[in-house]
């Protein structure tokens, strides 16, 4: 006869249930950074009104079509040159385009205003 008190059965088990959950809240937090990352690695970083057609064209455009918008040979298209009708340069703007981002959260105003920059380089 032992009046040695048990431990309440499932002690250990809660213990490594804890440890469970702690590590499922760290993986959830780890991807919700990662997808975080992702979303706004192209996101809008100007302001209602903050850029003009040229500001938006220096800010997200520029890095890989040049100042001149002239490309990179083999690599940036040439967008003076560009084949594609106003709607179609439109959509590859917002939705992407293989290498290229998508810069679709932009204020609507602001795709025209790009694009009276574009045509302006062109003459
Ligand atoms: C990270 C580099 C990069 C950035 C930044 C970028 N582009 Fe592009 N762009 C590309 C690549 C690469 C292509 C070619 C895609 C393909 O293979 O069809 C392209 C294609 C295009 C096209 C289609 C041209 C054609 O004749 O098919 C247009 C229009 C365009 N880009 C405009 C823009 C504008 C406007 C911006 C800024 C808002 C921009 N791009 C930012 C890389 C980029």
């Amino acid at each position: 006869m032992s009046d040695q008190e048990s431990p309440p059965a499932n002690s250990g088990g809660f213990g490594k249930k804890v440890a469970l959950i702690g590590v499922v809240l760290l993986l959830l937090v780890g991807i919700g950074l990662i997808g975080h990352h992702h979303a706004t690695r192209n996101k809008r970083s100007h302001e209602k009104g903050e850029l003009n057609g040229e500001g938006l064209y220096a800010r997200y455009c520029m890095r890989c079509h040049q100042a001149d918008a002239h490309g990179v040979a083999g690599r940036y298209p040439d967008l003076l040159a560009s084949k594609l009708s106003e709607e179609e340069s439109l959509a590859s703007i917002k939705t992407g385009k293989a290498a290229m981002p998508a810069f679709g959260d932009w204020f609507p105003e602001d795709y025209g205003l790009l694009q009276t920059y574009l045509q302006s380089l062109k003459k």
